[in-house]
């Protein structure tokens, strides 16, 4: 088994709710008004699924063997889709703080909300089609069978050990419910 075909099925899951990012901050401009448990609810999204658990195993398991295999850290593909998992928590804490004023009653803050979802969804969808049409491949020509499959082994232990039982099963739940909405 290819290590990417995880990371890449784990980008489909993303996409959707990037996708449903898209709808609310529509909402948001049609009607002025934040649901503001959903928005709370996106951004547990990007913070523990995305990144946690997607980007954590990517940053802790694939970038550094690639490294091990003379692939630079900094400059070349990997630095760029490392700055840009930086970009996405950025825009993440944005979202999360917007949130807060709005909620201490800054209504002004509906609109960084809104603009720090379009923002996200944008960075995300094109950081998904560099990993997938670049990085991937790259590493598919590097990587061995048996690093393939040692890198397989590492992403079930992040499932298992940081994340646990139960969270990616709790998160596509969630990500039905917003779908049908
Ligand atoms: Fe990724």
């Amino acid at each position: 088994m290819r290590a990417a075909d995880i990371l890449e099925h784990e980008h489909e899951t993303v996409l959707v709710v990037t996708k449903a990012a898209r709808r609310e901050a529509e909402a948001i401009e049609e009607t002025g008004q934040v649901n503001t448990q959903r928005i709370g609810k996106f951004a547990d999204f990007f913070l523990n699924f995305v990144d946690r658990c997607h980007h954590g195993k990517e940053e802790k398991h694939p970038f550094p063997m690639l490294e091990e295999r003379g692939v630079p850290r900094g400059g070349g593909p990997v630095g760029v889709i490392l700055q840009e998992h930086e970009l996405g928590r950025a825009e993440v804490r944005a979202i999360a703080e917007a949130l807060t004023r709005l909620e201490q009653g800054d209504g002004g803050a509906a609109e960084a909300i809104k603009q720090h979802l379009l923002a996200y969804a944008d960075l995300l969808e094109a950081h998904i089609q560099k990993e997938n049409g670049i990085l991937f491949p790259m590493g598919d020509r590097i990587l061995t069978p048996d690093d393939q499959q040692s890198l397989v082994d590492a992403f079930d232990a992040v499932e298992r050990e940081e994340m646990g039982e139960g969270t990616h099963e709790h998160y596509h739940q969630w990500i039905h419910e917003i779908v049908k909405e």
